[in-house]
């Protein structure tokens, strides 16, 4: 049979392949450990912290998507993170980008600086000169997100594994923001891919997971070695979900996508937005580059709200359909505010250099229909809207009561000028 396609292999996934009772649908080992066949025969399973079956066929079903030669599935993404961080040795240098995700670059940044686990340089892959600033540190691994959160800045990822393998350094790429549908870094010369699967892969918000996957057998047997020594294997039944989630990745995300075109749109033409960050806009200075290495723009999208700081909780209180919550990629619509929940874990400098503002709102757009999502959005710029309003005559009323003051204050003055009694 010819290479099956991302959504064959995802709905696919352990579908009638049971040998025990010919069930359908997968079953789930919630087993811990094994019997062996007999003294010192221990069959393919012994621990589930080593290997476990309901997890094994996830990380296969993963691998398989992203082209790679092993998967390795963990508690979360951020153990995923830790897992790649394994290869590292006090005398290497990684290199991550200005904007990753929060947490990421909190783990980066506390274990260089911490722990003295590495030596860090963050480069911005936005201006012109990162290759040479990367080749002048020679590091063991660059580590790349693209489309990048919240601003969904693009990185061309060809160009950096180039570079990369004249440096003989490893490229890890977070694939979290559009999962293997729609990128598939390995293919365009990365050397590992790691996903927060609590996103689009699970897609429905109901457990935490990570996975990382390896392009070769000896980085992938490694990294299984570290996550078993380090005991951050995914559980079997965040597995199992994750799986069922995973069959519908595919029309998932073409619904969301679809969607968050509308939405995107819907935004630009809104006269309290000051910028949308969408890398499916022509304008968008990664544009191009998203383009030829990705095979859609994906259902993130981020905005500056054209008002006050002020207002940001009455945009955020009036939604009725996006959740002000932290996560993104379920069927559910999320908003987020990124300077004080995702990207808290920056400092303020780190924000302001990742551009990230104090008005910026990230949305991750769900399967609802778009009709009610753009309804739902008008009726939150509305409410700014009144506000703004609200606020603009009160500061018209305290300007003419202040003005109003003056003039009785002057009035005063000169009936109580004795130089300037002859007028009255
Ligand atoms: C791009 C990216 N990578 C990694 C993570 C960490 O994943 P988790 O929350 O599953 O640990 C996140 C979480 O939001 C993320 O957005």
């Amino acid at each position: 049979m010819s290479k099956r396609h991302a959504a064959t292999i995802a709905a696919r996934a352990g579908i009638a392949q049971d040998s025990a009772h010919a069930a359908v649908t997968p079953p789930l080992y919630l087993t811990s450990t094994y019997e062996l066949k007999a003294f010192k025969q221990p069959g393919p399973y012994d621990y589930s912290r080593s290997n476990n079956p309901t997890r094994d066929l996830l990380a296969e079903t993963l691998a398989e998507l992203e082209g790679g030669v092993k998967a390795i599935v963990t508690s979360t993404g951020m153990s995923a993170c830790l897992l790649a961080l394994q290869l590292l040795t006090p005398d290497d240098t990684l290199v991550i980008p200005h904007d990753c995700y929060g947490g990421s670059y909190r783990l980066f940044v506390n274990l260089a600086q911490r722990k003295r686990a590495f030596n860090l340089l963050v480069v911005n892959f936005q201006q012109t000169g990162w290759a040479e600033q990367i080749r002048a540190v020679k590091p063991k691994m660059i580590w790349l997100e693209t489309p990048s959160n919240p601003l969904l800045q693009i990185t061309d990822v060809r160009a950096v594994c180039d570079l990369a393998k004249v440096l003989q350094a490893l490229v890890v790429v977070d694939n979290t923001f559009l999962s293997p549908v729609l990128q598939q870094p390995l293919a365009l010369g990365a050397d590992i891919v790691v996903h927060s699967t609590t996103k689009y892969i699970n897609g429905h918000s109901d457990i935490v997971g990570g996975v990382l996957i390896a392009k070769s057998q000896q980085l992938g047997d490694e990294l299984k070695w570290w996550a078993n020594c380090l005991g951050i294997t995914g559980a079997p039944f965040d597995s199992y979900m994750t799986l069922r989630g995973l069959r519908t990745l595919e029309p998932r995300l073409r619904l969301q996508q679809d969607n968050t075109a509308r939405v995107v749109d819907f935004l630009a033409k809104q006269p309290l937005v000051a910028k949308v960050y969408y890398p499916g806009l022509p304008q968008h200075p990664g544009h191009a580059i998203a383009k030829a290495q990705q095979s859609g723009f994906g259902a993130m999208c981020s905005f500056d709200l054209a008002a006050d700081e002020a207002l940001l909780p009455v945009f955020f209180s009036a939604l009725r359909l996006f959740t002000l919550a932290q996560s993104l990629g379920g069927i559910e619509s999320l908003v987020c505010h990124p300077g004080t929940m995702t990207h808290a874990s920056m400092d303020a400098a780190a924000q302001r250099t990742a551009g990230i503002g104090a008005t910026l709102i990230r949305l991750s757009v769900g399967i609802e229909n778009v009709d009610d999502l753009l309804a739902d959005l008008q009726q939150a710029f509305n409410a700014v809207a009144q506000h703004n309003q609200q606020n603009h005559q009160q500061q018209l009323n305290q300007q003419t009561d202040r003005l109003k003051q003056q003039n009785e204050q002057q009035q005063q003055q000169f009936r109580l000028n004795p130089a300037l009694s002859a007028f009255w």
